[in-house]
């Protein structure tokens, strides 16, 4: 038996990110480069300025963590980087250096789905136990996906409009909150009270689909309507008031989801996963239910990161998959 060292690469949308992870659950190193700042004054991220952040950034940011693991190339077994979803000019600058990594140093390469990274970053927390729900809340996804072994993704329930966390930058950017929203949302949430009833969109009886752009519409024309009558609201009730119905809406679902399909695990991926309410309003839904196990990465493997990417791809290349020198970005890559 020999030990096998992945290394991942992420640039599919802000963060230049290049990870190395051991066995396909021992994280040896983890290297983030943010650019929040520099899409910060625009509201949101500038494609053209990502890409070109990522160009910038990406050797850095591989040789950094290569000297985190004390390792060179020829400790690596294989090459795992994002190819989709994501900005197909972002992804491209991650897809061209793990190509060009893999024709140098002679490694084997294998594509990965990005979701399928939130997914397996919780299998650095613990082993999966199958049959397993994940609740996927990002910047660009709200699913929850049942898996019934490694590798296998059956997309149960999805967003129909917005995502979860795209409806939380909207709502921050209404509130005149900086990019991105989510944590300021979260901060302010805590600091307010549940004082507008906001609508729940659940949808058809027995269905795990998801829609919040009503929900953030309502919130929008609220704060519309109170500032041409004069009524002052204040900004930390009305995000514990969207926080709660958002919140309410996600757990409820998994949480029934869970017992249809009576899955042994709970796991919780994306961005909006570091959500404190959503963490708290979790661990207390599935707290009572016993043989079910809920797994929340902490925060830095929650936002996008390339040890999720090794994590998932080492499952992806010991099933014997491969990507040639043919792979390109997939902005629209299925899982
Ligand atoms: O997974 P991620 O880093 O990137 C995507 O793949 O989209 O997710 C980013 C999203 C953003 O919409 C951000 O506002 C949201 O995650 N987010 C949060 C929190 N932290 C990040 N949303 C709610 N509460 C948070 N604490
Ligand atoms: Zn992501």
């Amino acid at each position: 038996y020999q030990d096998q060292y992945i290394l991942g690469i992420e640039t599919s949308c802000d963060e230049t990110a290049v990870a190395i992870v051991k066995n396909g659950r021992e994280l040896i190193a983890n290297v983030v480069a943010s650019q929040i700042e520099s899409h910060k004054r625009f509201g949101g991220v500038v494609p053209e300025i990502a890409s070109r952040h990522h160009v910038e950034q990406v050797t850095m940011v591989l040789e950094e963590a290569l000297n985190e693991a004390e390792m060179t190339m020829d400790d690596i077994d294989a090459i795992a980087v994002t190819e989709g979803p994501g900005l197909v000019g972002a992804l491209l600058v991650g897809v061209n250096a793990a190509k060009a990594l893999a024709f140098a140093h002679n490694k084997p390469l294998v594509g990965v789905h990005h979701i399928a990274g939130h997914i397996y970053a919780n299998r650095l927390l613990k082993e999966f136990e199958f049959p397993l729900l994940s609740l996927v809340v990002s910047g660009g996804h709200t699913e929850l996906i049942l898996m019934n072994e490694h590798g296998s993704y059956d997309v149960i329930g999805e967003t129909r409009d917005d995502a979860a966390g795209e409806a939380y930058d909207k709502v921050a950017r209404t509130l005149q909150l900086p990019y991105p929203g989510g944590p300021h949302i979260d901060r302010l949430a805590h600091e307010g009270e549940v004082t507008i009833d906001f609508p729940r969109a659940w949808l058809e009886e027995g269905s795990y689909d998801f829609s919040f752009s009503g929900l953030k519409s309502s919130v929008i024309n609220t704060l519309h309507n109170a500032k041409q009558k004069n009524i002052e609201l204040l900004p930390e009730n009305i995000a514990a008031s969207f926080q709660e119905s958002v919140i309410d809406v996600l757990s409820t679902k998994t949480h029934k989801a869970a017992q249809e399909y009576g899955v042994k695990q709970v796991i919780v991926a994306g961005g909006v996963a570091a959500n404190k309410g959503l963490r708290a309003k979790l661990e207390d839904t599935f707290a009572g239910e016993e043989g079910l196990e809920l797994l929340i990465p902490p925060l830095h493997l929650c936002t996008d990161n390339a040890a999720m990417i090794a994590a998932a791809g080492t499952i992806a290349f010991n099933k014997g998959e491969r990507s040639g020198w043919d792979m390109n970005a997939n902005p629209g890559l299925p899982l």
